[in-house]
């Protein structure tokens, strides 16, 4: 089966695959190990993705919105090794869609990927079989892989072209790791790299999973782009010192008021920019616009388990009996960014009407 191809950098491995035809499956980098382990899952059961979305074994908007696509290929796999009848493989998929798409519930992107795929199955002839479903839902994920993969070329390229000279701040993982290609906010860095700018990356370490210094750090030094890795708190005294040129983070999803939820500690760092008059910019597909809702307030924010914050790696970091508040992820009002960067251009000012001119009309 032709496969999106993985990074443009030979040390990235994608972070999701097909392997094999359509009665292939599917394998998953499970990033919890990363950067000291590479182990690949092989994802035959629905019940294995929903649980390796939910561990963040896979992860990043997306990733998940892929992850999501050729999950409902796995779950036509079971109706095909089930032996379901045409009707039966139809709803089995429906069935399982739902439960894919509940997995995580602020990255719209995942819903996104679960309901194009749907929308193919639905116009499929009503007697198709287990294995045609098959069939054509994987044509649709690998479609979804492959325009994920062009699209961050086309953010890198105009996320480079408004992108100020000087060092840079970024939180969480935005890369390659994180999408079917270069990744967001990494791309457009890494393309102004390409383009023989030269500066400094300064990753948020992103508590409490450690995506920044894990996997961003990790990524950036497979790129060859010099990384410095800080403790979130670090970021107000960083950027006091004036040495950040321009904050540029990703996105799991966007209202139409240009709202943007992203990992826990963006909205604090949107603030402190613009405490410091540091542009903010936020790099995201279309497909993480959620024009449905207008006001951030209305984004439903993923509230994880408290051992993350209370013994982060594993290591008991909080006395017994202490609580722990652990939202997932946080939403910045319009207001503090500067500029939204899609792969169908560049969103600046961040208003209404723009979003919709961008996003919208095409
Ligand atoms: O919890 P995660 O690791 O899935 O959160 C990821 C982020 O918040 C990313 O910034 C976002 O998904 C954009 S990835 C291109």
């Amino acid at each position: 089966m032709p496969q999106p191809t993985s990074s443009l950098f030979a040390g990235i491995p994608t972070p999701l695959r097909w392997v094999g035809e359509s009665n292939g499956h599917l394998e998953l980098l499970d990033q919890t190990l990363l950067p000291t382990q590479f182990v690949w899952i092989a994802c035959r059961g629905v019940d294995v993705l929903v649980e390796a979305i939910q561990s963040l074994r896979v992860r990043g908007a997306p990733a998940i919105g892929i992850a999501g696509a050729y999950g409902l290929v796995v779950a036509a796999r079971e109706a095909v090794d089930a032996g379901f009848v045409p009707e039966m493989a139809r709803s089995h998929v429906r069935q399982q869609a739902e439960a894919l798409a509940c997995a995580r519930p602020t990255a719209v992107n995942l819903r996104w990927a679960v309901e194009r795929s749907l929308v193919v199955l639905e116009r499929a002839p009503l007697e198709s079989s287990a294995a045609a479903i098959r069939e054509i839902l994987l044509e649709e994920a690998l479609a979804i892989h492959e325009e994920d993969r062009r699209l961050c070329t086309a953010i890198g390229r105009y996320g480079a072209a408004i992108l100020p000279a000087g060092d840079l701040l970024t939180h969480c993982n935005t890369g390659a790791l994180a999408t079917g290609g270069d990744g967001t906010a990494l791309a457009v860095i890494t393309t102004a790299w390409q383009e023989g700018r030269r500066f400094m990356v300064f990753a948020d370490e992103t508590r409490p999973l450690f995506q920044g210094s894990r996997l961003t750090a990790w990524e950036l030094v497979q790129r060859g782009i010099p990384v410095t890795v800080l403790v979130d708190a670090a970021a107000g005294q960083l950027l006091r010192t004036g040495r950040i040129a321009a904050c540029i983070v990703g996105a799991d999803r966007i209202t139409a008021a240009g709202d943007v939820a992203n990992k826990i500690g963006t909205y604090s760092l949107a603030v402190l920019a613009a405490a410091h008059g540091v542009p903010f910019f936020v790099a995201a597909p279309s497909s993480t616009f959620d024009l449905l809702l207008d006001s951030g307030d209305s984004i439903p924010i993923e509230q994880r388990d408290g051992d993350e914050v209370l013994r982060p790696l594993g290591i008991a970091a909080a006395p017994e009996g202490a609580h722990a508040y652990n939202p997932a992820f946080d939403v910045t009002p319009a207001r503090f960014i500067r500029a939204i960067i899609t792969e169908r251009g560049v969103i600046e000012p961040v208003s209404r009407n723009r979003i919709a001119e961008i996003i919208l009309d095409q």
